[in-house]
């Protein structure tokens, strides 16, 4: 059977000669304190530039929004010079790149804010532990945003966005899952406010959309990806209720109007991650493919087979692989040849450096 993994396809305006996307991957290789990108950094995207799309590791908006150590950001020129160096390596080497926008909100520590506290819809503790680069440290109970420091977040993601464009990027991602600062204003477990960002599924995702509005005053949204875990629980201090899915599904019917290259949903994929929840989905595409008119993409666990069969079924457009790219840069070359997998190094996900990072081998 022909293979779909490996033909072309349209998101947007992004033309992708393949669908194996990578996944954002958060690796903490970029220089500090600037927050800015590295030579090394152009060479790993470099070597991974036969994916069909590259996203980039999630970065930060402000210093505000960081939740970990050696994270790049996007509000100074270094940072521009640093992802310059990345883009064009990358589109050297025939790629395409989008830079996923982040804000950890209250997944983050006193460590890196000076001793003060990280902001959040509302003063809840997440009950998690973060990497302060100096161990795992336990998370604290974050200070309440006002009106006035949310209008400066979604103009902190636009500027982020109109850098995007000065170093080079073909677009963007908002980062609104896996608990970070757009999750934790969708949820109900992390957002008790009584203003117009709580509330109503209108309200929670009053966020998301006043962002897009901004970020599109820099970019076409047909250059705009959105990424979202419906059914992240247990994790990062988040839970799925019975509300969950309905919220999930007022954002995605709004999101049609906005025409944007994507939409980037994760599959639950961690061992018993749903046992006993109610209100729970084991199937995101499939339950959200039918209202969502955006292109999809896929996240979460799959390997070539489950991603061929999920394209012939038509329940997304394009698969992205995470650990899979850490380890293989050549991944689609593998997929074509059916050739076997490196296996990914956890060890050194996070530690900084060559090892785990650039010295996966490709194939001969
Ligand atoms: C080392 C590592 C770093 C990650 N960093 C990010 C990140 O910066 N942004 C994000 O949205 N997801 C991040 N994720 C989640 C991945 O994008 C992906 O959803 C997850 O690995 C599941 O996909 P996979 O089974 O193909 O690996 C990270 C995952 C790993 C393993």
């Amino acid at each position: 059977m022909e293979s779909k993994l490996l033909a072309p396809v349209q998101l947007g305006a992004l033309s992708l000669k393949n669908r194996v996307v990578m996944a954002p991957l958060t690796r903490c290789r970029a220089n500090n304190p600037e927050a800015a990108p590295t030579p090394l950094m152009a060479r790993y995207y470099a070597q991974r530039a036969s994916a069909g799309l590259l996203i980039s590791e999630g970065t930060i908006v402000s210093p505000q929004g960081r939740g970990y150590p050696y994270t790049p950001g996007l509000w100074s020129d270094a940072q521009i010079a640093g992802w310059r160096l990345v883009t064009d390596a990358v589109h050297q080497a025939g790629g395409l790149i989008v830079c996923q926008l982040w804000h950890c909100g209250r997944l983050s520590l006193p460590a890196f804010h000076g001793g003060e506290l990280p902001v959040a819809p509302s003063a809840i503790n997440p009950e998690w532990s973060m990497f302060s680069g100096e161990g795992l440290q336990p998370t604290v109970t974050p200070r309440t945003l006002t009106r006035e420091e949310i209008a400066g977040i979604v103009a902190d993601f636009q500027r982020a966005a109109r850098h995007s464009v000065a170093a080079g990027f073909d677009g963007i991602e908002i980062h609104s899952s896996n608990g970070y600062l757009f999750h934790q204003f969708f949820a109900r477990c992390s957002n008790t406010r009584t203003d117009d960002y709580g509330g109503s599924h209108e309200n929670r995702g009053r966020l998301l959309f006043e962002t897009l509005d901004a970020v599109a005053q820099e970019l076409p949204l047909n250059r705009v990806g959105i990424r979202l875990n419906p059914m992240m629980n247990g994790m990062h201090g988040m839970t799925v209720d019975e509300d969950t899915a309905p919220l999930f599904e007022a954002l995605i019917d709004r999101v049609n109007a906005y025409r944007l290259a994507y939409v980037h949903l994760t599959e639950p994929f961690l061992p018993n991650q749903l046992d006993g929840v109610v209100g729970a989905l084991t199937d995101v595409a499939g339950h959200f493919r039918a209202r969502c008119q955006t292109p999809l993409l896929a996240n979460g666990g799959f390997d070539q087979t489950q991603a061929e069969a999920w394209l012939a079924e038509e329940r997304c457009d394009a698969v992205a692989f995470g650990r899979p790219f850490i380890a293989n840069p050549d991944l689609p070359e593998r997929f074509r040849r059916g050739a076997p997998l490196n296996p990914a190094d956890p060890e050194t996900f996070y530690q900084g450096g060559e090892q785990g990072y650039v010295d996966y081998p490709a194939l001969a």
